[in-house]
């Protein structure tokens, strides 16, 4: 099992460029399996999620290769319609490929995604929507066994509770269906928006009528095409928090900075300084933290996936801050591992309340899950002396040259296998 060590304390100083976005990619790879013409993605990160996507499609029958940067997907013969519990179960976002499958065989067999450290991941809403496009399921032995007699009819569908991956899984799905399709009280995170960009690029009809509605008119094919990912908005918010734990000076590139405006508005109140140009953010870290009450919550809210991180900055507020975890029932997997670095944070349900004035002392850790593994780091990098975090398999799972983008400008940090 491999370990990362890092020496503080330290200040960040200098640039970093921003990956292309892990769950940007997810989607798209699977909304690749609509098509058997090919398709080429430029900016893919290499993490592990996405050779894990890119493995279950090849499992499905892609035919996938890498020429540099770019990825050339070729589906002309793909035709299998099992996604594995092998694969599905080390990424959640697996059950993205039920849509696509539906859509262009009118039947699958995928498994159920089952649980991880934070939640159990149910996909209820996926389920229940697709059962609106004319899909029938059953559950057996951990799989969904799901048909489309008829094919997928479009329809009018309204989630019950804003979902990520169902969202996309019915986009990509309707893509393809006969006739119209209205989703309304849609997740508007930036990596749907960029799968909208990439089916309609495509020769898809897909058109936003609302804040959280869009109007999909099915069409019969999708034309080959080359699309660039966007960047990976978490990444750079990890980034940002790193600079201002550290009392940095970090210039952040490859970014669209209006798309993390919260993020951005959220450490510039915590104390910040903070300037942006069109595709960069410059940020200088205060020796002064102020404390901030902190509530997650879907786009354009402050992200779940950055609270861990957010949460080692307010341990050095100059008060008490508090967290309302709204989007995970069980995303404090973190909170255990720093008050082991001398943080003193409670938890209660979802709410989380942080006591400022904290200088992290280094010690051995243990990561949990791919957020919680890099807020350990954040700490790390503000705590004198050595840290030493375990299980960092977490952490390859959505940051792209961790340790060599934080070496670069001036951690003390090295993978020990
Ligand atoms: C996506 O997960 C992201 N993953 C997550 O990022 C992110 O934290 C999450 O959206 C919220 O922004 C990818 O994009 C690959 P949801 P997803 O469906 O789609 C409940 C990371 O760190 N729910 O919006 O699974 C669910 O349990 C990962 O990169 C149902 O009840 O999130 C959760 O409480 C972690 N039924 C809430 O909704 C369902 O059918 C939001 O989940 C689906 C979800």
């Amino acid at each position: 099992m491999q370990k990362l060590e890092v020496f503080g304390a330290n200040k960040l100083k200098g640039q970093i460029n921003i990956s292309g976005s892990k769950n940007a990619s997810l989607p798209i790879l699977a909304a690749t399996l609509l098509t058997d013409k090919k398709v080429f993605l430029n900016n893919l990160p290499k993490v592990k999620d996405i050779e894990t996507m890119i493995n279950l499609l090849q499992s499905l029958g892609s035919k996938t290769k890498f020429e540099k940067k770019k990825l050339i997907i070729d589906n002309s013969n793909q035709e299998k319609k099992f996604a594995s519990y092998s694969l599905v179960k080390t990424m959640r976002a697996g059950i993205l490929v039920l849509g696509p499958l539906l859509a262009k065989f009118g039947s699958a067999k995928v498994s159920l995604p089952g649980g991880c450290a934070i939640g159990t991941r149910p996909v209820d809403l996926h389920l229940k929507a697709l059962s609106k496009l004319g899909v029938k399921y059953k559950i057996i032995q951990g799989y969904v066994h799901a048909t489309a007699p008829k094919g997928l009819i479009g329809s009018k569908i309204r989630f019950s509770k804003i979902s990520v991956g169902a969202t996309e899984n019915l986009i990509i799905a309707a893509s393809l269906a006969k006739g119209n399709t209205i989703l309304s009280n849609c997740a508007i995170e930036p990596e749907i928006k960029d799968l909208v960009n990439f089916l309609n690029k495509a020769g898809c009809n897909l058109k936003w009528v609302a804040k959280r509605s869009i109007k999909i008119i099915g069409v019969k094919k999708i034309n080959e095409i080359t699309y660039p990912i966007m960047f990976d908005r978490i990444e750079a918010g990890t980034y940002l928090v790193a600079a201002a734990a550290t009392e940095g000076n970090l210039k952040i590139k490859n970014v669209v900075p209006s798309i993390i405006q919260t993020e951005i508005d959220t450490l510039k109140k915590i104390g910040a300084k903070i300037d942006t140009k069109k595709d960069q953010i410059h940020i200088i870290g205060n020796k002064k933290i102020k404390s901030m009450n902190i509530k997650t919550a879907p786009y354009p809210g402050f992200p779940t996936d950055l609270q861990a991180q957010i949460m080692v900055l307010l341990c050095k507020g100059n008060k008490r801050s508090l967290i309302q975890e709204d989007i995970f029932e069980n995303r404090f997997m973190h909170v255990a591992e720093l008050n082991r670095m001398g943080a003193q944070i409670s938890t209660h349900g979802n709410k989380a309340i942080i006591e400022g004035n904290v200088n992290f002392a280094s010690a051995e850790l243990m990561a949990t899950d791919l957020r919680a593994s890099v807020s350990l780091i954040l700490a790390a990098l503000t705590a004198k002396g050595k840290s030493v975090i375990n299980r960092i398999y977490h952490l390859d799972r959505g940051y792209e040259n961790i340790e060599k983008k934080l070496k670069k400008v001036g951690a003390k940090i090295k993978r020990i296998n």
